[in-house]
């Protein structure tokens, strides 16, 4: 079976992908800096799969441990590349740290991969390149709108750099995926989402406010012009978008491609209020969760949710897991976790 190289492979999504890579039977190697993970995430994935992928402790910015990497494993068939830095305000205060983590690193793996006979690469994109879309549901043609913020400005650039060097590199064949809200864990609570500090994103958000670690969730805003008030996202389940991993990748593996680049949405179609999701919790755990209506986040976009006829055509990917799913297992993850 193929080798595959998965960067940031002990983060929240790729580990959820190299379980899913291991269960379709490839061989990975997992490359990762150790800056927002941990190496226990490996024993998880040995837990669910019955084995223990490779891994090297590698810092994508270093160029010369990338190439020695790329001589060494020069079998790699694909790449996914997830190992990036993701938090919004961050990257505000810290442009040249997220321009250098997200980008310089990725045209560094480009010049190795330009040099392999073939080579099959996905990249983590976001439904933050769309800013606030004109139009609901999201499609892939919807215009990228001018960044927020320099973290999103790297998802943009980012696919630019690889839309420019997949038209001059026939060997290389890229799809591009735009992720909504990713939440949730695997269901045998062996891996899932680990924040360090404050959390940013409203799931773990959540359940750290149930287990007792945050006193209380503050939701931002209630006054935008949507039913209940509250600001509207997809979240996919991160096993759904795990698995849409699998399928990108294994459409370039098989030639099955249209364009040596393409971008693809990964939502589930369907958009939930920030008190939905909160309902939705409080449902699944039965538990009471203590939140309060506070100012608005700047930099919120209203609603965003994917139309997702693209990927189910020509992918044949859909979502299984819903809402309520995902609201359980990261309820169940963080339990064991926190010993709850
Ligand atoms: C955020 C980023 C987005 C990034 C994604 C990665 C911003 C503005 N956007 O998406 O660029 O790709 O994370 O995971 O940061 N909420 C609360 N209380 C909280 C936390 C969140 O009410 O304590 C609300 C937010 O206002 C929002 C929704 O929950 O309406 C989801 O927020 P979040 O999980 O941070 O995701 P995004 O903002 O959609």
């Amino acid at each position: 079976m193929d080798k595959i190289l998965v960067t940031g492979g002990l983060g929240f999504i790729g580990s959820h992908t190299v379980v899913e890579l291991q269960e379709a039977g490839y061989e990975v190697v997992i490359i990762d800096d150790l800056s927002n993970s941990s190496e226990n995430v490996l024993d998880g994935i040995n837990a669910i799969t019955g084995k223990m992928p490779a891994f090297e402790k590698i810092d994508l910015k270093e160029k010369a441990d990338v190439e020695a990497f790329f001589k060494k494993h020069s079998d790699v068939k694909g790449v996914i590349h997830f190992a990036a830095s993701k938090a919004v305000g961050e990257s505000v205060n810290e442009p040249l740290m997220y321009y250098e983590n997200n980008i310089g690193t990725l045209v560094y793996l480009l010049k190795e991969l330009k040099k392999l006979s073939e080579a099959s690469f996905i990249f983590s994109s976001s439904c933050t390149v769309y800013g606030q879309a004109d139009e609901l549901p999201i499609t892939e043609n919807a215009p990228v709108k001018e960044a927020e913020s320099p973290y999103g400005n790297t998802k943009q650039i980012g696919e630019e750099i690889i839309r420019d060097t997949c038209k001059v590199v026939p060997t290389l064949k890229a799809i591009a995926l735009r992720y909504f809200n990713p939440v949730g864990s695997h269901e045998s609570a062996e891996i899932g989402e680990l924040p360090i500090g404050v959390p940013q994103n409203l799931v773990p958000f959540i359940t750290q406010t149930a287990a007792g670690i945050r006193e209380q969730l503050s939701v931002f805003g209630d006054d935008y012009p949507t039913p209940d008030g509250t600001c509207i996202r997809d979240y996919i389940h991160v096993v759904d978008l795990a698995k849409a991993h699998l399928v990108a990748l294994e459409r370039l593996l098989q030639n099955k491609n249209a364009a040596n680049y393409e971008t693809f949405n990964l939502g589930t179609g369907k958009g939930s209020s920030v008190l939905e999701v909160v309902q939705s919790f409080e449902r699944v755990s039965n538990e009471k969760l203590n939140y309060k209506i506070v100012d608005r986040r700047e930099g919120d976009v209203i609603s965003a949710y994917a139309d997702t006829a693209k990927a189910k055509e020509q992918l044949g990917w859909e979502t299984k897991l819903d809402l309520d799913d995902a609201m359980r297992s990261a309820w169940k993850w963080e339990q064991k976790v926190r010993g709850v």
